[in-house]
């Protein structure tokens, strides 16, 4: 039987854009002449303009760009009041729908509350142990296979490649589907869809970007439609098959254009998520020998204990590969910002701020603030130990998000994460050409400018 789609009541239709008279009373820049300039100011450097108005103003300022007027907070305090939510103030649909609502609609970042709460624990079932064991197998068996063909004389881009190789490995994982033609053109709609999620012209006109990916949201919804019924009934080893058959707490299947709506949108999340975190742990073990032989030592004694491939026992004995991927994801966080509405007014740090606001937490800039972490900028996975982790704020590290709505897909990353130091550390050294250093284009989200040069010589 299918379930009834169902809209959250709780949210309000009446929200209107802030004027600056709604937030004048509150620190921050007066009205520029040309706010569309704003938005050019930060998407050229995200964290300097963050900073500069973090400094003049302090940790809660109004802000304009192209959209109108809305409020930063910063700091573990500010993400723990959003992103908790305890009072059911913010909605994470209306802070998401401007970005993701045309190509991504109904996936879980654009639900909330109840409806939030029961899709979340029906998709669930799609990351326990059982079927992520399933997944790390077709994880282990890909990133082997691609590995092996990475150059070990010259240089090499890092990031295209290990963006094809996650769009490979989504294949398998999340579809299923094996290698072939069928994969390579589910991957290419499934980018177009991607690039035109962040794409500037938000409407389909011919030649953009926005039209290829509506093109590829077509492609990608009738592939799914297609399959749905030869997957109902059925069990598999990927993520599509078991939502398929996922019951929500009343026995009830998903709809058809619900599986649609959340497999379109779980293939989002993970996939450029993953390339920017795999490539930033890339470079900062390029940068850090030291760290890249330690980490080298744990794989080799984990693979003299278990063998080749990696098994899923084996996943927690490789803690310092653990701590140097926080690390990585602390140092460039692939969601530098979380987007959410305010639905009713509130109170934070002493100021009123008002119902409709578009309130924004920034990883990015928590994870940067010295009386968090000391020496920030330095790339240190032991501040992942227990003992430096005890009396840390625990919304100061928030690559994940956290409360209801906190990546239903961390433990996928971790296990890819380790998957890929075995094979990767295991056999190749990571080598940054002399003197080389990363310039991360933070929006939307976090990539090398240049692509990340790189040699992988054989160990
Ligand atoms: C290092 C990799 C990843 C990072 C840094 C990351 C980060 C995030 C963040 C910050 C959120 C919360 C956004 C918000 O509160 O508005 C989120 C949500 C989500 N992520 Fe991830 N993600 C990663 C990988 C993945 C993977 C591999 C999957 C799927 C296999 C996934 C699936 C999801 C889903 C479904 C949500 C929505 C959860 C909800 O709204 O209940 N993510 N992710």
């Amino acid at each position: 039987m299918n379930a009834p789609v169902r809209h959250d009541e709780l949210l309000p239709t009446d929200l209107k854009p802030l004027r600056f008279e709604d937030v004048a009373h509150l620190p921050g820049p007066m009205p520029a002449r040309l706010r569309t300039w704003r938005t050019v100011q930060f998407l050229r450097d995200p964290r300097g303009v963050i900073e500069r108005l973090y400094e003049t103003y302090g940790p809660v300022f109004r802000r304009q760009d192209h959209f109108g007027w809305g409020v930063t907070l910063l700091g573990p305090e500010a993400n723990e009041l959003v992103l908790f939510n305890r009072d059911r103030i913010f909605s994470s649909k209306l802070g998401w729908d401007p970005v993701l609502d045309q190509l991504f609609p109904n996936g879980l970042m654009l639900m909330d509350f109840e409806q939030h709460r029961m899709h979340r624990k029906t998709l669930s079932v799609a990351f326990k142990p059982a079927p992520m064991k399933a997944y790390l197998a077709g994880l282990n068996e890909g990133i082997a296979r691609t590995v092996a063909r990475w150059p070990a004389a010259g240089q090499m881009r890092f990031y295209p490649a290990i963006k094809e190789l996650t769009l490979d490995l989504a294949a398998g994982s999340f579809l299923g589907e094996p290698w072939g033609p069928q994969a390579r053109a589910i991957n290419r709609a499934f980018m177009d869809m991607v690039l035109a999620a962040v794409a500037v012209v938000r409407r389909p006109l011919p030649f953009t970007r926005m039209r290829r990916g509506v093109q590829g949201r077509a492609f990608m919804s009738a592939y799914f439609a297609r399959e749905i019924p030869r997957r109902r009934g059925r069990s598999g080893d990927d993520i599509f098959t078991q939502i398929c058959n996922a019951e929500d707490e009343h026995g009830r299947l998903l709809t058809d254009q619900e599986i649609i709506d959340h497999m379109n949108f779980l293939m989002m999340a993970a996939h450029d998520t993953l390339t920017s975190s795999l490539t930033s742990l890339v470079y900062y073990l390029g940068r850090n020998p030291d760290w890249q032989e330690r980490l080298r030592n744990e794989v080799d004694q984990v693979r003299a204990r278990h063998g080749d491939p990696l098994p899923v026992e084996a996943l927690g004995e490789l803690e310092l590969c653990e701590m140097a991927f926080k690390e990585a994801l602390r140092l460039v966080p692939p969601v530098p910002m979380i987007p959410r509405r305010a639905i009713r007014d509130f109170e934070f740090m002493g100021y009123r701020i008002p119902r409709g606001a578009g309130v924004g937490v920034n990883p990015m800039m928590t994870h940067m603030m010295p009386e968090h972490w000391p020496e920030p900028e330095r790339f240190d996975p032991l501040r992942f130990t227990t003992q430096m982790s005890a009396g840390r704020h625990k919304y100061a590290w928030v690559p994940f998000g956290g409360g209801a709505h906190m990546c239903l897909g961390l433990h996928f990353a971790y296990m890819q994460a380790k998957a890929f130091l075995y094979r990767l550390i295991g056999e190749r050294r990571i080598v940054l050409p002399e003197g080389y250093e990363a310039r991360f284009q933070m929006v939307p989200i976090p990539r090398p400018k240049d692509g990340l040069p790189i040699f992988l010589p054989h160990r």
